[in-house]
């Protein structure tokens, strides 16, 4: 008998970095339910991309600010299947000094970077453990080092490794959960950086002087989650800006 096609659930998947995971995971012969927040042309497109690749993707309209987004993405995932693969890479990466920093955009910066792929990796627990499955977390490497985004951002992505180690653990040995720590990234996010900051930190901080494609990530992060032996590590992926 056929063995059931793979399934994964990947947050973000309308652009950047999501849509080059929505599309390396159709490649890799999954079946893919992807989020997105609002860009329904955006997230058609990458359908469309998937379907070229003779993949098949779904999206899914859900703000992960709230839980009813998790509710939302888990029950359309739930009814295509079992999920073998969760890949938690929505984020946002709104920037504050402390002066600046309000209750509201720390509690969006929380919600959306932390508290929604907890619960999705709740949501899809008993799937992941049945297929003996991962969940790949997109931190930063501001996680690991301290964000030039200030609190919000680098509080969240280095809770986003303690996460990772946790459920690591708690889902052993059935589940391996990893994280991938990127740097400069070619999408919207970097871009939307000070230029004269985008400047500094290639000519200062990047040994390989490299900003990663999209699709560079999400095959390095879709080969982490392969590796039989690998759970709970996190894996910068910055050009060698931290050593
Ligand atoms: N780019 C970088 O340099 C870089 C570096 C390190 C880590 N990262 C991490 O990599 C991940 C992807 O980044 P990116 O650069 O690809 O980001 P991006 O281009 O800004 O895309 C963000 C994606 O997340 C979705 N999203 C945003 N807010 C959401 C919400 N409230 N609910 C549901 N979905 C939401 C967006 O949906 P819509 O299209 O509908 O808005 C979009 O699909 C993020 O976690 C980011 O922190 C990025």
């Amino acid at each position: 008998m056929a063995e059931p096609r793979r399934l994964a659930v990947i947050t973000g998947g309308s652009r950047g970095i999501g849509r080059a995971f929505v599309l390396e995971a159709a490649q890799r012969g999954y079946d893919v339910v992807f989020s997105y927040r609002s860009r329904e042309a955006d997230a058609a497109k990458t359908v469309e991309l998937a379907a070229a690749l003779g993949g098949q993707a779904n999206s899914v309209c859900a703000d992960l600010e709230n839980l009813e987004g998790v509710h939302t993405l888990a029950s359309v995932a739930h009814a295509k299947g079992e999920v073998s693969l969760l890949v938690n890479n929505a984020g946002i990466g709104e920037e504050f000094t402390l002066e600046e920093l309000t209750r509201e955009a720390w509690e969006r910066s929380v919600a959306i970077n932390l508290t929604a792929p907890t619960f999705l990796a709740k949501e899809f627990k008993a799937d992941l453990v049945a297929r003996r499955g991962a969940i790949l977390n997109v931190s930063s490497d501001g996680g690991v080092a301290g964000s030039l985004h200030g609190a919000a951002y680098g509080a969240t992505k280095a809770g986003l490794i303690g996460l990772t180690k946790t459920l690591a653990r708690e889902l052993a040995p059935h589940v391996r959960c990893n994280a991938i720590a990127p740097g400069p990234v070619a999408t919207e996010m970097w871009f939307a950086i000070d230029p004269a900051v985008q400047q500094q930190v290639m000519e200062r901080e990047m040994p390989l002087k490299r900003i990663a494609q999209p699709e560079d990530i999400a095959r390095a992060g879709l080969d982490i989650s392969s590796w039989p032996d690998a759970s709970g590590i996190v894996v910068l992926l910055d050009g060698g800006r931290i050593m």
